[in-house]
């Protein structure tokens, strides 16, 4: 029985050893068989490159119209004069002042708006890069803004439309802050225009 054994594992280390010479051996560079090529090279498209899934044959398409992206509530004045103007007469905040939103607004205030415009809301913040060199005061009551009146009469609205969608320097503030964290903000920036601080 032994030698049965022995002949058995002796034949199949030969066979092997044979397998093994061949698969490495003469023919050269004989990378071996797929077996299930799909496995190893699946089929995908770079980034960025052509493919002929849509009609255009660009692999990112625009949303479809009249969608909106999740968590986005729209604003329905557009950036114009026009509309600043209109959202300055017929926007009310439509958050209840009380002290909490307050000191909520003056934190947000702090966070988001207080380097350009200053903590007193003089237009003093600590940035001192020449392109924010003239941010107006608050409570400025000569230079004319937009509404053809000055800083301390700007109404919620204007301040509202403003912050959504910026102003030359100062840039839009609606993908970080929430409607509700801008009229919070608005809230304070009135306490501001009083200087009262
Ligand atoms: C990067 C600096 C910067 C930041 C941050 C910034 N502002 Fe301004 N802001 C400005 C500048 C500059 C102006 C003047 C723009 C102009 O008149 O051309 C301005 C103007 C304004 C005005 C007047 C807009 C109008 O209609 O006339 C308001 C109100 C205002 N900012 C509020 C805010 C509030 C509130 C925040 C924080 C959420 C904020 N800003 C953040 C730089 C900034």
């Amino acid at each position: 029985m032994k030698k049965v054994n022995k002949i058995v594992s002796l034949t199949l280390a030969t066979v092997m050893a044979t397998l093994v010479l061949q698969s490495c051996g003469a023919e050269g560079n004989h990378p071996g068989y797929e077996f299930m090529p799909n496995m190893y090279r699946s089929a995908y498209y770079d980034t960025y490159t052509e493919n002929p899934i849509f009609e255009n044959g660009i692999t990112s398409q625009l949303p479809v119209q009249g969608t909106i992206p999740r968590g986005f509530v729209p604003f329905e004045y557009e950036n114009t004069l026009e509309d600043y103007l209109k959202a300055g007469r017929a926007l009310k905040n439509p958050i209840a002042l009380n002290d909490k939103v307050l000191d909520e607004g003056k934190q947000l205030y702090q966070m988001f708006c207080q380097h350009c415009h200053g903590a007193d809301g003089d237009g003093k913040g600590s940035i001192s890069h020449p392109v924010y060199g003239g941010i107006p005061s608050y409570t400025d009551e000569v230079a004319p803004r937009r509404t053809g009146s000055s800083m301390s009469e700007l109404k919620s609205g204007h301040i509202f439309h403003a912050l959504t969608y910026g102003l030359n320097a100062m840039g839009p503030h609606a993908s970080q802050l929430s409607k509700e964290e801008r009229w919070k903000i608005v809230h304070y920036v009135h306490e501001l225009q009083k200087g009262s601080n």
